[in-house]
């Protein structure tokens, strides 16, 4: 069997998972996405369920690629921020290829964004420099690309910041915007902040903006005050699903 070019991904995040088909050459969700409303509480067996009727829904098989809100670590979730904390320890690929009967992949979500952007959208320009991809939706999550490279898990949602003694994404993500009521000006100086520092510690050429917040763009952009290009990441909300397939795309493809 030839190598498939149309492979599904899925983004498991902590409000909605979704997925769609990906043309893994040219990075377009050849169907409309999908979304199902997480469970709650998002406990590994009531996940895995959601994820099958995903599957079902595309009536596919195949390797599937999976983007997960937590530190992955070949395969297995080793840290729970917005989603139940059974899922610390639990292996992700054997949870959902155990209920699909299907190969899957799983890396964490914003670097599965972060695959994204590099390869199909803004980040294409950048495979020699330093990337950023921050995601702004429930948490914050990140994904590092040097010189084309992944560094994978970094959470730099999870950075400390002393001046306003709380970690990054309980200070700045979309989630927080929406709760507290924030316009936008407020939500931009704050991000504003936390760019600041994460540009005095890892110095990118890049910085994209994902996630739920990635949209609006414009109404927080001139709050932005870095020397850093700052720039929203193209793809949107769809870059985690086109990440997750063109992960597993690479992964499959090496093991075959
Ligand atoms: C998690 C990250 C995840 C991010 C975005 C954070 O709370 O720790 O692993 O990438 O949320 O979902």
């Amino acid at each position: 069997m030839g190598k498939a070019q149309h492979i599904l991904g899925v983004d498991v995040g902590g409000s909605g998972i979704k997925g769609g088909i990906v043309d893994v050459k040219t990075g377009e969700l050849i169907t409309e996405r999908h979304r199902i409303d997480t469970p709650k509480p998002a406990t590994p067996k009531a996940v895995a369920k959601t994820f099958k009727q995903l599957v079902d829904h595309f009536n596919y098989k195949g390797p599937i690629g999976v983007g997960f809100p937590a530190i992955v670590r070949r395969g297995t979730a080793l840290s729970a921020a917005n989603i139940s904390k059974a899922w610390v320890g639990t292996s992700i690929v054997d949870a959902f290829g155990k209920i699909t009967g299907q190969p899957v992949f799983a890396l964490n979500d914003a670097d599965a964004a972060g695959f994204a952007a590099m390869q199909f959208g803004a980040g294409k320009e950048y495979h020699d420099k330093v990337v950023l991809m921050l995601t702004l939706g429930t948490g914050i999550g990140s994904g590092l690309f040097v010189e084309g490279e992944l560094v994978p898990n970094t959470e730099l949602g999870h950075v400390y910041l002393k001046n306003h003694k709380v970690v990054a994404e309980k200070f700045v993500s979309n989630y927080q915007r929406k709760a507290n009521g924030w316009p936008w000006p407020k939500f931009g100086k704050r991000l504003n902040s936390y760019l600041q520092h994460v540009d005095m510690l890892f110095s990118p050429d890049l910085i994209l903006i994902g996630g739920g917040a990635s949209k609006n763009f414009v109404r927080f952009a001139p709050y932005l005050e870095l020397e850093t290009e700052v720039r929203p990441a193209d793809l949107g909300n769809n870059a985690g699903t086109i990440g997750a397939a063109y992960y597993a795309y690479r992964r499959s493809t090496t093991i075959s």
